[in-house]
């Protein structure tokens, strides 16, 4: 399975399936559509399972149900704060005290997974694409890895502002170390301020683009 990209302070957990005997609450299974089909409720559960193991590893006590906010966010237990993301059987949640993060967002992608071409123009900037398109054996990869970390931004974001920025709001610039800084490009819906010194980072792995982003608390090693 995938390792941890994250810092000490997460406790990460990714599964490819749902180890037998466990299983979800039923409040949980309640969220999913009646409608929802098989690969989503397989999902769902992969990720809602992952999420209890991360809770249980960081708290040392099981996890109440996770349920859902008003954008489809997780809701985690009091003083906790997480993100959840799921691809192709696998799910991965990474959750931490709110003492520490107010914000978490993690994402991942099948390497060949591709877009259109009319996709691609509405995730990245003209700038972004410079950097996209600077090494043509390596376009799809990097694309992918814009788009993750821009939904891994939007996990993480959202959780602590409320915000829901569009994928043109922010502009993501490639740092040493795979790493990107985040500049906004709409003050309205994502004001500098809450981005000094907050970074993206992603991985390459084995067949996965994965991306990762940690919002510290406001008063986290003061
Ligand atoms: C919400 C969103 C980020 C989920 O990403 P995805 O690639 O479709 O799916 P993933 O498997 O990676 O993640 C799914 C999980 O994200 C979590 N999620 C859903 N909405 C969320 C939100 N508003 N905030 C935080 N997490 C959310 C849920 O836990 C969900 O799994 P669950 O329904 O089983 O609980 C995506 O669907 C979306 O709406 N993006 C908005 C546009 C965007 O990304 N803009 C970028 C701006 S810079």
């Amino acid at each position: 399975m995938i390792a941890s990209p994250f810092s000490e302070h997460v406790s990460f957990v990714c599964l490819g399936s749902v180890p037998e005997g466990l299983d979800i609450y039923r409040e949980e299974a309640l969220i999913l559509s009646p409608k929802a089909v098989s690969k989503r409720r397989t999902e769902f559960k992969t990720g809602r399972v992952a999420a209890h193991r991360a809770v249980q590893r960081l708290t040392g006590q099981p996890s109440p149900p996770i349920l859902k906010g008003q954008r489809g966010e997780p809701l985690w237990p009091d003083h906790l704060v997480g993100s959840i993301a799921h691809t192709d059987g696998i799910a991965m949640a990474a959750v931490a005290f709110q003492a520490v993060l107010k914000g978490i967002g993690v994402d991942f992608e099948l390497k060949d997974r591709r877009f259109s071409t009319a996709i691609s123009d509405r995730v990245c900037t003209d700038a972004e694409k410079l950097w996209v398109n600077e090494d043509a054996q390596e376009s799809a990869q990097r694309f992918l890895t814009v788009f993750s970390a821009k939904e891994s931004f939007y996990k993480a974001y959202t959780t602590c502002y409320r915000a829901e920025p569009a994928f043109t709001d922010v502009l993501l610039c490639v740092v040493e170390g795979q790493r990107f800084t985040i500049k906004t490009l709409n003050e309205h819906t994502v004001p500098s301020r809450t981005l000094e010194g907050l970074f993206v980072g992603y991985k390459w792995l084995d067949g996965y683009v994965v991306t990762f982003m940690e919002i510290p608390a406001d008063d986290a090693g003061s």
